[in-house]
């Protein structure tokens, strides 16, 4: 096991330069293996963006061509961002905000960099909003599938069943508050007790019931066909907007540009490899979307349904495949649990900038901190949840207040965060810091790293978005 492995020494980290900010010790806490930061910052990757975007975009992308794709910017750009996170992240050792507000000073840089924090932890919060009531529905589908409400469904009726389920604005706020409480009450408890514990148990849990599900899809006799789907190289569906998506979902998914790997990168010990920890958490993200498309397309198929049905693939289109199916009331119900599992842990690392960064700067105890950032979450969230019902038509540029909460963030904050911290890490950070703080052996490996990240990442996260604001 990783977490019993003999870690190598760091090496000369004490003599060099820096060392005040070598001898900085995260004043939150600690993650106690490197198997824990694994499993931690995986929690934190994995989530609705794995089990439920990540497929609907595959299905609209046409399969294989975008999977290929997104792999690619992962290996490319998502690898090397999330190593700069990690590593921005431990070299200061507090929130984003004082981390940046740190390194900006150690490099006699500007105080401007500090809004690279504050942006990410208004993303954070921003996206949480949102993300809280999409997990919601996921509580919502917990309780219809174990009631027995897939049955013999239709596509019709699933149709009606959700309109029905995002129609009710006291249901949405009922289930947005309930998973919110659950957050704020894993997040009050703290990095130790509270999420190494979470982590620790949920993690495992949702690796087996994502395989107990593939084994299902396995027995529907469309198995092949869903893997021929995901991975038969096929481009003809695949355009110069399916690259963009591709690449945004990549940041998305690992959660990159926001400061949410750099808290967990606050928290790693000064001895563990972050080129190592970072493969292993990439590896781990885009096993579990992969999965996941593995486990939902031979059911899509199984069951004659349209892989590119867009955002609501799984809560109006898998419901009738489990309706369909033997035990389908069982295994619905192990799914809608599992993306529980999987939005909570992403949920409990988009608030944390934002708890930590109350702690700092207002004093105030953990608990305390957790209970305000999660009632302005909350009631941010209210405007995503009425957004299905009661204010459909309130509108901003055509959009719904949680359309424009999702462009908001996903197109404009989180490109923006990555290219500050990529032009950070490799134009305003010294060579000898970010050299010593990733402690890798190789020349060559970060003689590429820095090339990544200097030029290539600032570069192509641009495209995304310039595209995004729909300038070409
Ligand atoms: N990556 C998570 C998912 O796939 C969502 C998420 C958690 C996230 N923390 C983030 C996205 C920080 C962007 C930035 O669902």
């Amino acid at each position: 096991m990783h977490g019993s492995r003999p870690l190598k020494a760091h090496r000369n980290n004490r003599k060099s330069t820096g060392m005040r900010t070598h001898d900085r010790q995260s004043i939150h806490g600690q993650w106690s293996s490197r198997l824990t930061f694994i499993m931690a910052a995986t929690g934190a990757a994995v989530g609705l963006g794995n089990i439920w975007k990540f497929p609907y975009l595959t299905g609209i992308h046409g399969g294989s061509a975008f999977v290929l794709v997104y792999m690619l910017c992962v290996a490319v750009l998502g690898i090397p961002m999330m190593m700069a996170e990690v590593m921005l992240g431990r070299r200061g050792r507090q929130t984003p905000i004082n981390t940046m507000r740190t390194l900006a000073k150690e490099a006699n840089a500007g105080q401007g960099w500090q809004l690279i924090g504050w942006f990410g932890t208004l993303a954070g919060v921003l996206i949480l909003s949102y993300y809280s009531v999409i997990g919601g529905w996921t509580i919502g589908y917990i309780v219809h599938a174990a009631t027995g409400d897939f049955s013999g469904l239709s596509g019709d009726g699933a149709t009606s069943l959700f309109g029905d389920f995002v129609g009710n604005p006291w249901i949405q706020v009922a289930w947005h508050t309930a998973f919110m409480l659950i957050t704020m009450f894993i997040v009050a408890r703290g990095v130790q007790s509270g999420l190494e514990k979470a982590v620790s148990y949920l993690m495992p849990a949702l690796l087996v019931l994502l395989l107990v599900l593939v084994g299902y899809a396995m027995t529907t006799g469309y198995f092949m066909q869903g893997l021929a789907f995901l991975f038969t190289p096929d481009f003809s569906h695949f355009s110069g907007t399916s690259m963009l998506t591709a690449m945004g979902q990549a940041f998305f998914s690992l959660s990159l540009g926001m400061g949410t790997i750099m808290v967990y990168g606050s928290y790693l010990p000064k001895d563990i490899s972050i080129a190592g920890t970072s493969v292993a958490v990439a590896l781990s993200d885009t096993m579990v979307a992969l999965i996941a498309g593995m486990a939902i397309f031979p059911i899509v198929f199984a069951n004659a349904l349209i892989p590119g049905a867009g955002p609501s693939l799984i809560f109006e289109t898998i419901p009738v495949a489990f309706g369909h199916m033997a035990g389908g009331t069982f295994f619905g119900t192990l799914f809608f649990v599992l993306l529980l599992i999987a939005a909570w842990t992403s949920s409990i690392s988009l608030i944390e900038p934002a708890v930590t960064m109350m702690i700092e700067k207002f004093n105030m105890t953990r608990r305390t901190a957790a209970v305000w950032t999660g009632l302005v979450t909350w009631l941010l969230g209210l405007g995503t949840a009425f957004s299905f019902n009661v204010w459909a038509e309130v509108k901003m540029g055509g959009l719904t207040f949680f359309e424009q909460i999702d462009f908001l963030t996903s197109n404009l904050m989180l490109p923006i965060g990555a290219i500050g911290m990529a032009i950070f890490a490799g134009w305003v950070m010294s060579k000898h810091v970010s050299r010593e703080e990733l402690g890798m052996n190789s020349a060559a490996g970060y003689f590429i790293w820095h090339a990544l990240i200097r030029v290539i990442a600032p570069i192509a996260v641009s495209i995304v978005l310039l595209h995004a604001i729909g300038l070409f």
